[in-house]
């Protein structure tokens, strides 16, 4: 376990905060005491709206998470505007690439689900060291320990932020830079809006709220917790992976015949 991680008095920031999961995840850790959460997105005048319903300890902000000069140069102004950022909470995300994808999904993707941690990282990494302190959440998804059926493109750029995550937190950690993952199946939010009742996530299992994700989040970072399973039933379907592959995988082939007729846009 890593060291529990305490909110109250913390300078946050969270990317992709305009609404569902980034929104809620503000809102709660406001409410746990943070001094002050920064949120940020693609677009200003949602960022900007958000902001004003969070109230007066809530900043906004907007850059693209997966621009490295964009991150580095938010970084660099929240530290000088607000003091050091204890917590970054890494979780911009996009639902792009029916089935295999095309180039473009597939690119966006690991921009978006890879590059931008790492991009974070970069920036954070060194001056949370340096200070000795700092915890780093990234959003992956269960897609990235399990396997999100309706789009590769998803399923794997989530797998590689998971890894990416155990790497920080494995040769960080004697820094005293912590790093937790946050791994939900099916949330509520604008990102499964869209699904129709027909995507594989949604006919697999229970959507939650993004404030039940939110709740579990701060319920990890105060346990130390690297593992963040706002769905617990997602530690036991992992077990299962891990522990027979062959099995796990006719398992899923098996769901997959299943929901295959209802599924749009599959393949
Ligand atoms: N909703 C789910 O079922 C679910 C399940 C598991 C994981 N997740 C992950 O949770 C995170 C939040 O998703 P959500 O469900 O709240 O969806 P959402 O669409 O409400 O939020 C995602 C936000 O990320 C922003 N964003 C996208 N690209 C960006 C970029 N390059 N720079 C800055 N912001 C960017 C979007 O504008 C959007 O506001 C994502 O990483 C998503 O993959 C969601």
């Amino acid at each position: 376990m890593a060291e529990p991680f305490s909110i109250p008095g913390t300078t946050a920031v969270v990317t992709g905060a305009a609404g569902g999961i980034g929104l809620a995840l503000a809102r709660r850790l406001l409410r746990e005491g943070a001094a002050r959460v920064v949120i940020t997105d693609l677009d200003s005048d949602r960022i900007a709206a958000a902001a004003g319903e969070l109230g007066e300890r809530a900043h906004g902000m907007a850059f693209d998470a997966a621009d490295e000069a964009a991150v580095a140069d938010a970084v660099s102004r929240i530290e000088r505007e607000y003091g050091a950022i204890d917590l970054w909470c890494s979780n911009a995300g996009v639902a792009t690439g029916d089935g295999l994808g095309d180039d473009a999904s597939w690119e966006l993707s690991w921009r978006v689900h890879v590059m931008a941690h790492v991009y974070a990282a970069r920036a954070l990494v060194p001056r949370m060291a340096e200070r000795g302190t700092g915890h780093i959440l990234v959003t992956a998804s269960a897609a990235g320990l399990l396997t999100q059926l309706d789009s590769a493109p998803y399923s794997a750029t989530k797998h590689s932020a998971v890894a990416l995550a155990e790497w920080l937190a494995i040769r960080h950690a004697d820094e005293g830079v912590s790093v937790s993952c946050l791994c939900p199946q099916g949330v509520d939010t604008d990102m499964t809006a869209g699904d129709g009742g027909t995507s594989a996530t949604r006919l697999g299992g229970a959507y939650i709220a993004p404030e039940d994700v939110a709740e579990s989040v701060v319920t990890a970072l105060h346990a130390g917790r690297f593992l963040v399973l706002p769905h617990p039933e997602a530690a036991d379907y992992e077990r299962r992976r891990a522990t027979d592959r062959d099995r796990w995988i006719e398992g899923m082939r098996r769901a997959w015949a299943a929901i295959r007729p209802r599924a749009a846009g599959a393949d």
